[in-house]
């Protein structure tokens, strides 16, 4: 006896897309395994409480597998569980190596399976593209890169040492001495310069726009650019930033490019700092965002600028919700 395991994902929860799915993961598991029909003894699925429009044993029934037992059952609601999903489990009458088979999004589920995973999320200031990337690795259980942080590290130092953000041979000169290093917790990133914790100061206006000078310069860039993709390199992750899909990691499995218009941006921070407590004037934080977005889209080394093949989606009138349901479906169907 053997046991074979499979999982896939479905985009919309349809009868139709679960009479697809099922039969695309049974027939690829009997490929895979070189099984024939007969030798099936028994199939149980399960699936994610999302998924109500259709029985997967009724799926695989209707797609020939009749001379097993079958058997369907619905997995309790995970907090962060892979939405859509439905699992399968193979008994066999005979001993195979069993070759599992994990399908469309639930690929994500056997990262050992199905290899490294990276996806590129690049944007704007307020676009919701750290928002999102940090939701999407939290519901993959991938790593989140914030590669802005990186930036916003370094610009604190510069600041903190009363340097000219302009000075690029001075920047290099104080980078060499400091240490920036990103920890992940829970697969959550802290950027500490020198052993300190400063997630939280790097979030400051003042901050963001001395990022934004500081990154234009070349050896700022490559400097934070190698580190990015040995990260990148050794895991799946998401990477949030401004040249991720075009320069960072052209090669990226996934890359969307999120906009909205500046107000929306603008108004987004306005309540994100609000919300922290932060003092704020709409009207600067607004001509602070398009002077950001001007600097960061003219530099010459790796701009903010979409990739030729990345997906852009306008997220001025989407909730997070909406915007982290697209990116997911964009990926689920094409993994
Ligand atoms: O994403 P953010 O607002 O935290 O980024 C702060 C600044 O860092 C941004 O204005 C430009 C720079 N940056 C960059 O040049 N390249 C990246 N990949 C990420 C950020």
């Amino acid at each position: 006896m053997t046991v074979i395991r499979g999982a896939t994902t479905i985009p919309e929860d349809t009868p139709m897309e679960i009479k697809k799915a099922v039969k695309e993961l049974l027939e690829q598991i009997e490929s895979r395994n070189g099984l024939k029909r007969d030798e099936i003894v028994s199939l149980v699925f399960s699936s994610t409480s999302d998924i109500h429009s259709y029985y997967p044993a009724k799926a695989a029934r209707e797609a020939g597998f009749e001379s097993c037992s079958l058997f369907s059952a619905q997995e309790p609601d995970i907090d962060g569980g892979l939405p859509l999903c439905i699992r399968a489990m193979l008994f066999v009458g005979k001993n195979l190596d069993p070759k599992h088979v994990y399908l469309r999004g639930a690929r994500i589920l056997r990262k050992d399976l199905a290899g490294k995973i990276n996806i590129a999320i690049d944007g704007p200031a307020g676009s919701g593209k750290s928002t999102v990337a940090k939701m999407l690795a939290h519901d993959y259980g991938i790593l989140y890169l914030d590669t802005g942080a990186m930036y916003r590290a370094c610009a604190l130092k510069v600041l903190s040492e009363g340097a000219d953000v302009e000075d690029e041979a001075r920047i290099v000169d104080i980078m060499k001495d400091v240490k920036l290093d990103v920890v992940f917790e829970d697969g959550m990133q802290k950027t500490l310069l020198d052993g300190t914790d400063v997630s939280e100061e790097i979030r400051k206006p003042h901050v963001s726009m001395a990022a934004s000078a500081v990154s234009k310069h070349p050896s700022v860039r490559m400097h934070m650019t190698e580190k990015q993709r040995e990260i990148a390199s050794r895991m799946s992750c998401v990477l949030d930033g401004r040249d991720i899909g075009t320069f960072v990691l052209p090669e990226a499995d996934f890359k969307f490019y999120l906009t909205a218009s500046p107000r929306v941006r603008a108004r987004r921070r306005y309540d994100e700092l609000v919300a922290k407590g932060y003092q704020v004037d709409f009207e600067e934080l607004l001509a602070d965002i398009v002077r950001r977005d001007e600097q960061d889209s003219t530099r010459a080394l790796a701009p903010l600028k979409k990739a030729d093949d990345a997906v852009e989606i306008d997220t001025s009138d989407m909730s997070v919700e909406e915007v982290l349901a697209a990116v997911k479906k964009i990926i689920q169907e094409n993994l």
